[in-house]
């Protein structure tokens, strides 16, 4: 549990230190490779979080899926049991400040959307091993929604969140592809 906590410490700082211009050059390489793969094309539901620096920016996927007709869900923490809700976003101006300044959907401008209806799920995280298991940001809020959750999983890291060892509990789950803005990373080879 603590080598987690150090790693995701560690892995903060590094991050840190990635100057804006970097931060935008590596986010718009990882966003042209995802609307490359057939996961991001055949998907008609995406499920995907609203970043917060420095992770991955997301903002323009969003703004692409809108453009390419997809419907976006984007979520929300129930902080009660750790579980996380996915609701529709069609505008920006529908997210609200409310849990650890994550912007979340607002409930009465937004719908939730059952997990089996997501053809793809972009799952966020602090850093990931080739074999696609994640560092997550510690709440374990993905771990518990993976398990009952069927359709595709990708996630997006710049080529620094990539690590060799990830320290591993039980319940953690990994993602089936990695999308750097180097590689693609197909976890089950
Ligand atoms: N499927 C699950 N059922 C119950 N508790 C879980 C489940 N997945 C994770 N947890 C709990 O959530 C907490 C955070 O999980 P962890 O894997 O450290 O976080 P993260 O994946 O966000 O980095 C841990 O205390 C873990 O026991
Ligand atoms: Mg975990």
């Amino acid at each position: 549990m603590n080598q987690k906590k150090e790693f995701r410490k560690m892995m903060k700082e590094r991050l840190s230190a990635i100057s804006q211009p970097e931060y935008e050059h590596f986010s718009y390489l990882i966003a042209q490779k995802l609307y490359k793969e057939a996961e991001w094309k055949e998907a008609g539901i995406i499920g995907i979080t609203i970043s917060k620096t420095p992770e991955v920016d997301t903002f323009q996927i969003i703004r692409r899926a809108w453009e390419e007709g997809k419907k976006v869900v984007v979520p929300k923490c129930r902080p009660r049991d750790r579980s996380l809700e996915f609701r529709t976003l069609s505008a920006f101006n529908q997210l609200e400040s409310v849990y650890y300044g994550l912007w979340e959907p607002i409930p009465e401008q937004t719908e939730e959307v059952a997990s089996g209806e997501i053809d793809l799920l972009i799952v966020p995280g602090l850093a990931f091993s080739r074999s696609g298991f994640r560092l997550g940001f510690g709440g374990g809020y993905y771990d518990r929604f993976l398990r009952f959750f069927s359709g595709r999983t990708i996630s997006l890291a710049f080529h620094m969140q990539l690590i060799d060892e990830i320290p591993l509990e039980e319940h953690d789950l990994p993602v089936e592809k990695i999308i750097t803005d180097r590689e693609i990373v197909r976890t089950d080879d």
